[in-house]
């Protein structure tokens, strides 16, 4: 069979939550968290996708996750919960690296207060991925669609999503889907992203 079936998008089950993890971590090289480990990162996107105001839309063929969008309406509130319910356990298991890294996570955490990024929504699509073998066949564009859609559905008004600078595929999917630029920030020294925000229509 071909692989270039349309994959099943949908809502993701707390099971495939490490797959969702897993492709984070392969193809995400420009953030922090793969950095922080597999267990790290599984247990974060399980909680995203318990928590109910975070949710995680999941691009499936054959039973694999080829694609996935990780939100949530409150990037604080998030990030509240994970660090209390499974922050310890979490901490535990990637402790070193955490220490290694301090300075990122903090820095992370707080850059929706940098400079020049004024009044933006909590409301945040937090990483979007597609398997490499299956880029440009309109994965991407098909699980931003849809976590759109679940946002609209929720009422949320404004979404703002961080990519890199240099990330032209990231920044060409989110201006595909009604995203405009709204800042520019450093959230790691040296390193220049985008802001974007989206509006409901
Ligand atoms: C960004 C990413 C999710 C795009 O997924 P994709 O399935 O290849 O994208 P699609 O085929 O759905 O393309 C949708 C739109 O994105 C844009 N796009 C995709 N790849 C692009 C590229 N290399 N350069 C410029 N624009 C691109 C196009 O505007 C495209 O619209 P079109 O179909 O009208 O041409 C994918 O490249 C990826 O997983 N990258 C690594 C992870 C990453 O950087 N994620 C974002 C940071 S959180």
């Amino acid at each position: 069979m071909s692989g270039t079936a349309t994959p099943k998008v949908r809502p993701a089950r707390e099971g495939e939550a490490a797959a969702a993890a897993d492709l984070h971590a392969r193809r995400i090289t420009e953030g922090f968290l793969p950095t922080l480990g597999a267990p790290f990162l599984a247990r974060l996107y399980r909680r995203i996708v318990r928590d109910p105001g975070s949710f995680l839309v999941v691009a499936v063929d054959r039973d694999r996750v080829v694609g996935m969008c990780a939100c949530t309406e409150d990037l604080g509130e998030l990030y509240r919960t994970f660090v209390l319910r499974d922050g310890a356990i979490a901490a535990v298991r990637s402790a070193p690296r955490i220490l290694r890294r301090w300075r990122r996570v903090v820095e992370t955490l707080r850059y929706p207060a940098a400079e020049g990024a004024p009044d933006l929504p909590e409301a945040e699509v937090l990483a979007v991925a597609v398997d490499a073998a299956r880029s440009g066949e309109g994965i991407g564009r098909l699980v931003v669609e849809a976590a759109l859609a679940e946002f609209d559905r929720r009422g949320t008004a404004r979404v703002k999503v961080v990519a890199g600078g240099d990330n032209a595929a990231a920044l060409g999917l989110y201006r595909a889907t009604g995203f405009v630029d709204a800042a520019r920030i450093e959230v790691h020294e040296g390193t220049e992203s985008v802001v974007l925000v989206r509006s409901a229509p």
